[in-house]
Parts: structure tokens; C-alpha cells; sequence
């Protein structure tokens, strides 16, 4: 049995993030008391409602005392009442730029064949894990326009791909196929044939890394077969590495075919430093405060936050706790449709986690 204790910064945020992060909160201290180890979580009210109250997002001072804790637990972020990219670039991606997370992991996961979209697909067709780089790519702010609001106006955002983040990124998505028990498979998602500059440097340092995984195999897809493929074969995939955009955009269907955003977990890991761990699926306002929510993709998310602070076997109880709850009792992934409310399908969850 473990000993050990940890410090979880809690973030509840937006919408229906305070909802979920609470379910995702009782499974914690259901699998604690299971697995005997100890925690301490301390809130922090970022989020929309804060900024219209105050005007501040994100002080500085809060970026250093996150650093002092053993991970972060994001419910969601983005308000209604606040134009888009404010919040996200001014939380989330400042959050991951910061700690540096230069890893944003996404499996795509299906418990239940019932709930997935494709035509005679199967749990076992749809189990691969999306290494998403977190920190450069287009998301790095790099651009600007001239001649802004007149006809002659140009705005220019940049693809900002390092050596060194492409590389560290690759490094980890081999070690992930090597951990993971599938195909030992690697695919690089690009688009090699018209981003020439940008998915070059990807492709020359995915074969140099690829000489210190030689049991690794290696492919390569375009990000538009990409789509094709995860929608035509998903079971081919088992590890895929790609930019911040693409993964981005791929996550979302990944989300689609595991059964929807109501199941869709993501870490945003630095390995050597904090890592954070949210739902992909945004704040849901329209479903906010009706406890209808589903807050499975948060509970994965829990799931793999312990995975990361090294309590293996907790993280693996909450997996098969979600697997059971959506195999065996949700009639639905989608909001409202569960066939239970929020809370209660956290209680299953949690009295799944005791009776195991
Ligand atoms: C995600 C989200 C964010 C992203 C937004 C909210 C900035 O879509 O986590 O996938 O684009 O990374
Ligand atoms: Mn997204």
C-alpha cells in the first residue's frame, strides 16, 4: 500500500467544471481510502465569473505556487459572458505554456461499443493514444496584422516548431508505444506534402529518434487521412504524435468516436515538472448548474492525474470503475441522457471503487 500524500491544486473554473471536478473529488477519496494514501487539495477560483468580478485572470504569483504542487486538476474554462480566447489564452494555454507542459496526452478509448458512432466497430477497435505537443506549433501567439480593419489589411500566425520541442515531444510518444501494450506502433500525423518547412523538421527528427526505439514500428499519415483513417480503421492506430493544432483538431474526433466529450480525458504533462489534468470537452453553459452533466471525462481525467504522480494501481481502479459504469448502468454519454444525474453517476462510480 502506498504512503504516500499529495497536493492537488483544484481549478474548478467555468460552466459546468465546478460539476465534474467535485465527481471527479469523491472518486479521489474513494480510491485514497482503497489504496491508503494520503491528499490535500487547495481550490483556486480562476475562471470567468473572477475576471468579470475583479478584471484579473491569472496572477503571476498563483503560476509560482502551482509549480509547488504534485499535479493540477482543471474542470474547464470559458464563459459565456467573456469574448472568446481571454480566458483560454489568458488560463489554459498560459497554464500550459508556463509549466511547461509540453505534452498534451489524449487516449481514445471505447468502453462500450454501444455508445461509439462508427458501424460495426468494437471496443477493442478503438484504443490508441493521441501525443499532442503543447506548447509551439500555432498556438504560440506568433503573428500579428498590418494595415488591421482597411482592405489592404494582412494578419500573418505562425507555426513555431523548435529542435528541441519537436524532439522532446517524439521522444515521449515513443516511450508511450513502448509502454503501451498494443502494436508497439508510432504514427507522425503531418502533412509533409504542402507544410513543407514546419513537418519537415517532424519528419527528420521522428526518424532520428526513431534509430533509439528500433522496436518501435514507424508510420506516417496526413492529418486529412488521418481523419480518414481514425473514422475508416481505427483499430490501426495505436500511438499518434502530432503538432498542437492537428492534435487539437483530431482530439475532437477521437473525443466522437470514444463515445463523445462527456468521455474525453486529456493530461497536459510536463514529466519533468507539474502536469495538469482536465475533461477535453469545454464548460458546457448550457448545461451548467442542472447536474446533468456527465463527469466521466473527468473522472478519467483524476484516473490519469494518479497515473502520473506514480499511484498506478489507483489510476487503474478508476478506470475500470468508468469502464464498468459505462458498460453496465449509463444509458447515454451525452448530458442529460445518462439515465442518472451528475452526481449519482459520480456515486456509482465511487461505490464501485469501495466494492472492488
Ligand atoms: C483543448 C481546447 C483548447 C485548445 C482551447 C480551449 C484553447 O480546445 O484543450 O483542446 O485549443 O487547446
Ligand atoms: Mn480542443
Amino acid at each position: 500500500m502506498s504512503k504516500k500524500s499529495y497536493r492537488i491544486a483544484v481549478i474548478p473554473g467555468d460552466g459546468t467544471g465546478p460539476e465534474v471536478v467535485r465527481e471527479g473529488l469523491k472518486t479521489l477519496e474513494a480510491v485514497s481510502s482503497k489504496e491508503g494514501f494520503k491528499y490535500e487539495t487547495v481550490n483556486y477560483d480562476f475562471g470567468g465569473d473572477r475576471y468579470l468580478k475583479t478584471g484579473d485572470i491569472l496572477p503571476d504569483s498563483a503560476i509560482e505556487e502551482l509549480k509547488n504542487f504534485d499535479a493540477i486538476y482543471l474542470g474547464a474554462i470559458g464563459h459565456p459572458q467573456v469574448k472568446p480566447g481571454i480566458l483560454e489564452k489568458g488560463i489554459l494555454l498560459r497554464l500550459r505554456f508556463e509549466l511547461d507542459q509540453y505534452i498534451n496526452l489524449r487516449p481514445v478509448v471505447l468502453y462500450n461499443r454501444d455508445f461509439c458512432p462508427l458501424k460495426d466497430k468494437r471496443e477493442e477497435d478503438v484504443d490508441f493514444v493521441v501525443v499532442r505537443e503543447n506548447t509551439e506549433g500555432l498556438y504560440c501567439g506568433s503573428g500579428g496584422f498590418l494595415r488591421k480593419g482597411t482592405e489592404y489589411e494582412v494578419s500573418v500566425q505562425e507555426s513555431i516548431n523548435s529542435y528541441k520541442g519537436v524532439e522532446r515531444c517524439i521522444r515521449y510518444a515513443f516511450r508511450c508505444a513502448q509502454k503501451k501494450n498494443k502494436t508497439k506502433q508510432l504514427t507522425l500525423c503531418g502533412k509533409t506534402n504542402v507544410l513543407t518547412f514546419a513537418f519537415d523538421l517532424w519528419e527528420r527528427t521522428f526518424h532520428k529518434v526513431a534509430r533509439d526505439f528500433p522496436e518501435i514500428k514507424t508510420d506516417y499519415a496526413h492529418v486529412d487521412a488521418t481523419c480518414m483513417w481514425m473514422v475508416k480503421n481505427p483499430e490501426w492506430f495505436d500511438v499518434i504524435v502530432t503538432d498542437n493544432m492537428f492534435g487539437d483538431i483530431i482530439t475532437d474526433l477521437g473525443a466522437m468516436i470514444q463515445g463523445g466529450m462527456g468521455i474525453a480525458a486529456g493530461g497536459n504533462i510536463n514529466p519533468e515538472g507539474v502536469s495538469m489534468f482536465e475533461p477535453i470537452g469545454g464548460s458546457a453553459p448550457k448545461y451548467t448548474g442542472k447536474n446533468s452533466i456527465n463527469p466521466l471525462a473527468a473522472i478519467s481525467a483524476l484516473g490519469m492525474l494518479l497515473e502520473e504522480v506514480g499511484e498506478a494501481s489507483a489510476a487503474r481502479r478508476v478506470e475500470e470503475a468508468c469502464r464498468d459504469v459505462v458498460k453496465n448502468k449509463v444509458k447515454s454519454l451525452g448530458a442529460g441522457r445518462m439515465g442518472y444525474s451528475t452526481s449519482e453517476v459520480g456515486d456509482l462510480v465511487a461505490k464501485n471503487i469501495m466494492d472492488g
